[in-house]
């Protein structure tokens, strides 16, 4: 039976290319794209909503799916305040996973980062640890968390501290190897075919894949 995909922050680097992958994948007959902003795009299978992330409980039936990608975040510095960096990091991704198990999902995929924890000293890190925590306490079948090193990748924004660690460490690539291999960076578009991949082994529990082993998810 062909599955229903629910999408959020399908107009970012992961997300983007995680669409592109969920368009052109015949197990997926429906995509739906939860967005604060158009994605300028028409495809039979592509379904948008646009709507507030603050009023994601509001009582609709966008939620309604088998598979959940979530590719949302931000940095502290685009969100203004650790306050608002925690909202699009931890409560919209919890709150869009537990509307969409009480709507019928089975497998919840999330995008997180290297070096997440609950206790770490690092706000970002520990942001991600929690929301990683919390989504782990509900009930999905499958619950499966990528944490992916330093993306590369086209942006539409400059990124000037993204830049410098993609072009140093494109440089230094011949030295992750061992212990530091899982700290090379690591292609969006992989990250977002792995994630497509996975959710199509019928996979069950949680799963974490760190940023070296998701390149390798994308040759199964
Ligand atoms: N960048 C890295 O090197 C790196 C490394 C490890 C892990 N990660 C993690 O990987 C994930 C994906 O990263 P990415 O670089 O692909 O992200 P990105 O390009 O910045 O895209 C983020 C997505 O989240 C959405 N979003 C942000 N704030 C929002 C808000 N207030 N309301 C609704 N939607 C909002 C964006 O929508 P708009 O387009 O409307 O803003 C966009 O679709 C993130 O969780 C990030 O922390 C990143």
């Amino acid at each position: 039976m062909k599955k229903t995909a629910l999408l959020l922050g399908a107009t970012g680097l992961i997300g983007s290319n995680c669409l592109n992958y969920l368009l052109a994948d015949d197990s997926y007959k429906l995509v739906k794209v939860i967005t604060r902003r158009s994605l300028k795009r028409t495809h039979p299978k592509l379904k948008e909503y646009i709507i507030d992330f603050n009023q994601l409980e509001k009582p609709n039936v966008v939620f309604s799916c088998e598979d959940v990608f979530c590719c949302l975040g931000t940095t502290i510095k685009k969100a203004g305040s650790e306050e608002n960096f925690r909202l699009v990091d931890f409560e919209y991704p919890l709150q869009t996973a537990s509307l969409s198990l009480a709507a019928g999902a089975k497998q919840y995929l999330l995008v997180s980062s290297i070096g997440s924890d609950k206790n770490s000293r690092n706000f970002y890190l520990r942001v991600k640890g929690e929301v990683e925590d919390a989504i782990s306490k509900l009930n999905f079948n499958s619950f499966l968390i990528f944490r992916p090193s330093l993306l590369l990748g086209a942006r539409n924004e400059i990124r000037f501290a993204e830049k410098i660690g993609g072009a140093a460490a494109k440089i230094l690539s011949p030295l992750f190897l061992g212990g530091l291999k899982k700290y090379k960076p690591i292609e969006a578009k992989d990250v977002a075919k792995a994630m497509v991949v996975l959710a199509n082994q019928n996979q069950t529990g949680i799963k974490i894949i760190i940023s070296d082993e998701i390149k390798k998810k994308t040759d199964e």
